[in-house]
């Protein structure tokens, strides 16, 4: 080529890229202005008024409502209280996240059995209540700090664990979390993919959920989202409330300290 082709070819390089990036900033803004509309008016709310009623309403062979629960605040504090979960509990002995602290307050305080609300797929009834409960309960964070940094020891096994969970690759695609979220600025389609290991990308992915999902009309919990990121990954379905999800939350929670919590969310 002589230099009158490659300087015509460079710019057409050149200008095909601005286009292309033209393209993209066009498709970026159109996907936030989106987003800025659903803001008013989130269904959301209705989920966290069900829950708030769930929250109130005595249940269970106890006939006890749920307003003592010790979220990690004190028995009954809700406000505050998603922004610092997961946390280490002395009466379990465990690090929880929300759904399963739920669960114990359920059964201590309220005498239920527990696994009705493990077992159910997450369109049925009993999953439908932790999803309202999660839905109230986090709105109660709503633009809290994420305040959550590991400093008991099973705390630290808990974010060690996460972290590792994160980058283990396997099954039939030897997909890792870090495929999909270990990257900046990717994208599946038109949905962003948080670079979760970071503070921005895990204040983005942790920071939002639960939320209504408006291409489903559903409201989804934390741990739906992480169980249907088990099935993206080819992965077999992890148990509702088992250690191996919270330790994920540990990772994503951790990683976002200090970012606003903007729950309950609204996605696509
Ligand atoms: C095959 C790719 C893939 C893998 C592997 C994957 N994810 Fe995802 N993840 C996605 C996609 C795509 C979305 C957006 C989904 C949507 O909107 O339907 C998403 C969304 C998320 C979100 C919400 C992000 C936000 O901004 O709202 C979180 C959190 C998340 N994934 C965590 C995980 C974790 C933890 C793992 C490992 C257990 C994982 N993902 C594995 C593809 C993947």
């Amino acid at each position: 080529m002589d230099r009158v082709s490659i300087g015509i070819a460079a710019f057409l390089a050149v200008s095909a890229t601005a286009a292309y990036a033209q393209q993209k900033d066009a498709a970026q803004e159109g996907i936030e202005a989106y987003r800025e509309a659903l803001q008013d008016g989130n269904p959301a709310e209705l989920f966290e008024l069900s829950g708030e009623e769930l929250w109130k309403t005595p249940a269970g062979p106890k006939k006890a409502s749920l307003e003592k629960c010790d979220l990690g605040l004190g028995p009954g504090v809700v406000k505050g209280a998603y922004a610092r979960l997961p946390r280490y509990f002395a009466d379990t002995d465990r690090v929880q996240d929300l759904e399963s602290r739920l669960l114990t307050c359920m059964e201590t305080l309220q005498g239920k059995d527990p696994k009705p609300y493990i077992e159910a797929s997450f369109t049925a009834p009993p999953k439908e209540e932790m999803i309202a409960l999660a839905a109230y309960i986090s709105g109660q964070s709503k633009d809290d700090p994420i305040a959550v940094k590991p400093s008991h020891p099973k705390e630290q096994a808990m974010y060690d664990l996460g972290k590792r969970m994160f980058y283990y690759q396997g099954g039939p695609y030897d997909f890792a979390c870090a495929t999909c979220h270990g990257q900046e600025n990717t994208r599946i389609r038109l949905q962003d993919l948080p670079y979760i290991p970071g503070p921005k990308g895990a204040a983005a992915g942790w920071g939002s959920w639960p939320a209504y999902r408006v291409s489903s009309g559903q409201m989804w919990s934390m741990q739906w989202r992480l169980n249907d990121c088990f099935r993206q990954q080819r992965f077999p379905e992890p148990v509702y409330t088992s250690d191996a999800t919270i330790a994920l939350s540990m990772f994503m929670a951790a990683n976002a300290n200090g970012a606003p919590m903007k729950t309950p969310g609204i996605k696509r």
